[in-house]
């Protein structure tokens, strides 16, 4: 079974993705951090992050940079979503994106093309989204909670500004598949979040072909 899950950032698709493999016992793919990687590459390689060439340069990242903290900085999403749009680098990562999907007793993918262009064949796609201001509120109170001393309206700002690169982009832009579930948790706890997730997935699964 392949599970897409895809929104935009901070949206907590991330968190489901993992909390739904946990559940299905499936192995889950943040391509998120794929992207993480190559922005992160491009700068250690004082490339420029929108040139193609040097954003594709760095598509050869070591595998060991995965599990670099590094990545997991907010200037490292911000490096991510410059590179994403360069449809070299899209097509350099979409390999390894697809073979992961199509691992025999399937996968959980979260990203921003996972139901439209990596895994159009998903047996159950999830769209999940929040309000921007409701989503900076929540990365906000989480980059607080590790120290991190920035104002919500920087948050809020660059929130909508990756939405925007990230909606914007003419090769593979952040797009709801028409069969996927709309997930906007908004309102939502995380344990309401997943029941539905759940629920809907098993929907889908036990559809009569
Ligand atoms: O999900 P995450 O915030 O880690 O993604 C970082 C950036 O990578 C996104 O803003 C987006 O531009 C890009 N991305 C993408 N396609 C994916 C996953 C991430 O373009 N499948």
């Amino acid at each position: 079974m392949i599970i897409a899950v895809d929104g935009p950032t901070a949206s907590g698709k991330g968190t489901l993705a993992r909390q739904l493999g946990q559940h299905f016992g499936l192995p889950v793919l943040d391509t998120g951090l794929l992207y993480r990687a190559v922005g992160y590459q491009t700068q250690l390689n004082h490339g420029d992050p929108d040139d193609a060439a040097d954003a594709l340069a760095a598509c050869d990242f070591p595998d060991s940079l995965l599990d670099d903290p590094a990545l997991r900085f907010e200037s490292t999403g911000s490096l991510a979503s410059r590179v994403s749009v360069h449809p070299a680098v899209r097509a350099a990562l979409f390999q390894r994106q697809v073979d992961f999907a199509n691992q025999p007793g399937g996968a959980v993918l979260d990203g921003r093309d996972i139901g439209t262009v990596i895994a159009p064949h998903a047996d159950a796609k999830l769209f999940v989204t929040a309000h921007a201001e409701e989503r900076a509120r929540r990365r906000h109170a989480e980059m607080r909670a590790r120290g991190v001393d920035i104002n919500y309206d920087a948050v809020l700002a660059d929130i909508h500004s990756r939405d925007a690169r990230d909606t914007g982009r003419a090769d593979a832009p952040l797009l709801r598949a028409d069969d996927a579930m709309l997930l906007d948790n908004s309102a939502m706890d995380r344990d309401a979040a997943l029941a539905a997730a759940i629920a809907f997935v098993e929907s889908r699964v036990r559809r009569p072909s």
